[in-house]
């Protein structure tokens, strides 16, 4: 039996050049490395340079994704790119990158899910390949959190980094365990207030900066992603026993190494790049699998699990078989 799936074609990612180490955000703020180390695993992140823009980094990991493939650009007919530090208010970042690789047919267009940007994002290209309404789809996460990050806040602007990954994916006919096989999403916009930004165009007429409630977060976050990586392994019709490899929003090492306990899963079957990424947001999913794929873990044929939560709060996992 043969059904329409979104198959996975490949990945990419791409990292500013500039290293911020924990030391160097100790010198500003009153933290230590011992401390960002013990509560998040994080060492180091990546910081754009003056003027590189959101688009500029997802441009760039759209072609390192589009390469990878051995895909040209004139085949993309759909760009959905998860981002909550777009460019501009408007256009979506999305037209730019459409623009920038030279692709003229098709639609492009930003989700805002926060950090669980990518896996909404994922969700609703494969929606519109299995529809029919494309054939191949670029889907990028891609962040520039430096910018509204609070400098001044320890309690914040040790865990975020700049960054972009993304995925080719295509519409094949192919057997039901191939490519995206299960998606699931959800948000509570009661916690709205938990993790925000406190600036935008209609409220403020600013752009902001990042506000968190850590801890409270930190509480949402094992329960929800747990129940979301089951949730995906049900519509699926696989258990989490079967997945190969678990491909985790890079939030805090602390969540991995409590939904990993949760769900009984062995760590070195998780894909982690928290300590040396930092949180990325949108970006995180993909360039943590784009780093698993092109180092050869993740192998063609294998079952992976992503999952993410973030503002609003929202939170997802998608099950695919690359
Ligand atoms: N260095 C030293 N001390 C600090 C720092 C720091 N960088 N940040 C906070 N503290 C202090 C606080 O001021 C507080 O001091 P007090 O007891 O004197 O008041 C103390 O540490 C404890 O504060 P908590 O916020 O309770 O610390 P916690 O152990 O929860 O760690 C952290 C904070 C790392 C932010 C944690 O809550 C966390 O990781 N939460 C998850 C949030 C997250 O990852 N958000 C990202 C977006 S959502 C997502 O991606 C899942």
């Amino acid at each position: 039996m043969t059904v329409r799936r979104s198959v996975i074609a490949g990945v990419g990612g791409y990292l500013p050049e500039r290293v911020l180490g924990n030391a160097e955000i100790a010198a500003r703020v009153d933290t230590s490395d011992a401390w960002i180390v013990e509560r998040t695993g994080i060492r180091q992140r990546h910081i754009a340079a003056d003027g590189q823009k959101t688009s500029d980094l997802a441009i760039e990991a759209a072609r390192r994704a589009l390469a990878h493939a051995r895909i040209d650009a004139g085949e993309i007919d759909l760009i959905v790119l998860a981002t909550a530090t777009p460019d501009l208010t408007f256009p979506a970042t999305a037209a730019r990158v459409q623009a920038a690789l030279g692709v003229t047919q098709g639609a492009a267009f930003d989700i805002q899910a926060v950090c669980s940007g990518f896996v909404f994002a994922l969700a609703t290209a494969d929606n519109m390949l299995v529809r029919g309404q494309a054939k191949t789809a670029l889907v990028i996460g891609a962040e520039t959190f430096s910018r509204i990050v609070d400098w001044t806040d320890r309690g914040t602007c040790i865990l975020f980094g700049d960054g972009a990954g993304a995925m080719v994916l295509r519409a094949e006919d192919t057997t039901p365990e191939r490519g995206v096989i299960a998606t699931f999403l959800r948000t509570d916009g009661r916690h709205h207030d938990l993790l925000y930004v406190d600036g935008g165009p209609s409220q403020t007429q600013t752009v902001g900066h990042l506000r968190m409630i850590g801890n409270a977060v930190f509480r949402q976050a094992v329960e929800h992603i747990s129940g979301a990586m089951l949730e995906a392994c049900r519509l699926g019709g696989v258990s989490i026993e079967d997945v190969d490899w678990f491909v985790p929003h890079q939030a805090n090492q602390r969540i991995l190494d409590g939904v990993a306990r949760r769900l009984s899963i062995s760590p070195d079957k998780i894909i982690t790049t928290v300590a040396e990424h930092g949180n990325t947001s949108a970006a995180s999913v993909p360039l943590a699998l784009s780093v698993g794929v092109l180092d050869g873990r993740v192998k063609p044929g294998q079952l992976v699990l992503m999952e993410a939560l973030g503002g609003g709060l929202t939170w997802g996992a998608a099950l695919v078989r690359l």
